[in-house]
């Protein structure tokens, strides 16, 4: 099914849990100063910015993580939550807890790590509790410190008993691991990432088994990390990671099928996700406050039948992304 008109931008309800979020939220991964995963470095007074101006917006979602430039995503909201006297009452907020680093490298996924993690997430976000919590990308961990006595999993229902969180979510990236953590029916919301864009549609199964399932189905970076929304002249990369020949040649093909109806390819990336019945919401990253306004006028753009019929007919990857 499809979502359409001015439904596009009504709020949605959250899953089967009595919450009801914007259909946008904002991704505050760029906030965290990441300039290796993203290529640019975000100052401090951007970053407040874009979340006063959020919080304002009727974009008032937020999803951040503990591992986002290792709390400092978390922090810098913390502050402007700090100056408005705490998270406003129509707001919602998100964050995922997983691994800390750990020896050798490898990320550590302990209960112990976990513990530290999220009770370093509620000082630096100033907040008692969280209304929803993800275990954030357990595809880096061993099912045993996941599942096993004392891991992860437990930890945090620990927390969920004690009411310090009202809904577990799972925040990750293959496909495959992200629909069997759904189906242990642990969970109330999922998050996938990169995964359903105009370039890339292998969380398809995934969006029609959470969404029958009843979960909150969310869907992070509609632009594949920018290329979609920047164009692949100006930013080359998908997912982190420098775009291969095939993606470069399908964005500049549907840049140009856009460009054709004088529609922003960012619109078409934008409500390609939004207009999919089956998402609850779309986690657009940004580090600008000028980025707000933008994301409503690209989620209110109209896109003629013709240009998604010429738009949906480029070839898409149904594989994992490098
Ligand atoms: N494992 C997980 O749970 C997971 C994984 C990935 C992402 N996420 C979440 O999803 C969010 C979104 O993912 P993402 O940030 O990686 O990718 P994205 O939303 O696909 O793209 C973000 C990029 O698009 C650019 N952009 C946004 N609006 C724009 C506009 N109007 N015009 C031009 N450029 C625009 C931003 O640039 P500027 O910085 O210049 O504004 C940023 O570089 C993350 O921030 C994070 O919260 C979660």
């Amino acid at each position: 099914m499809m979502v359409t008109g001015s439904d596009l931008l009504a709020k949605r309800p959250f899953g089967s849990t009595r919450f009801e979020v914007p259909a946008i939220a904002i991704g505050c991964a760029p906030l965290g100063d990441m300039p290796s995963t993203f290529a640019y470095s975000v100052s401090e007074e951007d970053a407040f910015a874009t979340i006063r101006t959020a919080l304002a917006s009727p974009f008032n979602y937020l999803d951040t993580a503990a591992w986002y430039g290792n709390g400092e995503s978390e922090r810098r909201i913390g502050v402007v939550l700090r100056e408005l006297g705490g998270l406003p009452a129509d707001a919602f907020l998100q964050t995922k807890i997983g691994s800390g680093p750990g020896e050798n490298g490898k990320r550590n996924y302990s209960g112990e790590t976990i513990k530290r993690r999220f009770n370093r997430s509620l000082d630096l976000l100033g907040v008692e509790r969280f209304d929803m919590v993800f275990l954030h990308d357990p595809e880096h961990a061993t099912n045993e410190a996941i599942f096993g006595s004392g891991g992860a999993i437990e930890t945090l229902q620990d927390f969920q008993s004690q009411g310090l969180i009202t809904h577990l979510g799972v925040a990750g990236g293959p496909i495959d691991m992200e629909i069997r953590y759904v189906e242990t029916g642990i969970f109330d919301a999922v998050i996938t990432h990169n995964r359903y864009t105009l370039l890339n549609r292998v969380a398809d199964p995934l969006l029609t088994i959470a969404s029958k399932r009843k979960l909150a189905v969310l869907n992070a970076a509609p632009y594949g990390s920018g290329i979609l929304a920047k164009g692949p002249a100006a930013y080359p990369r998908y997912a982190y990671g420098q775009a291969d020949e095939s993606q470069l040649t399908r964005a500049r093909q549907l840049e140009e099928i856009a460009g054709r109806y004088g529609v922003p390819l960012g619109a078409a990336a934008l409500q390609f996700s939004l207009r999919d019945s089956r998402i609850t919401a779309t986690i657009v990253g940004m580090s600008r406050p000028e980025r707000i306004a933008q994301t409503q006028a690209l989620a209110e753009h109209h896109i003629p039948d013709a240009a998604w019929e010429e738009l949906l007919a480029v070839p898409y990857d149904m594989t994992e992304p490098e």
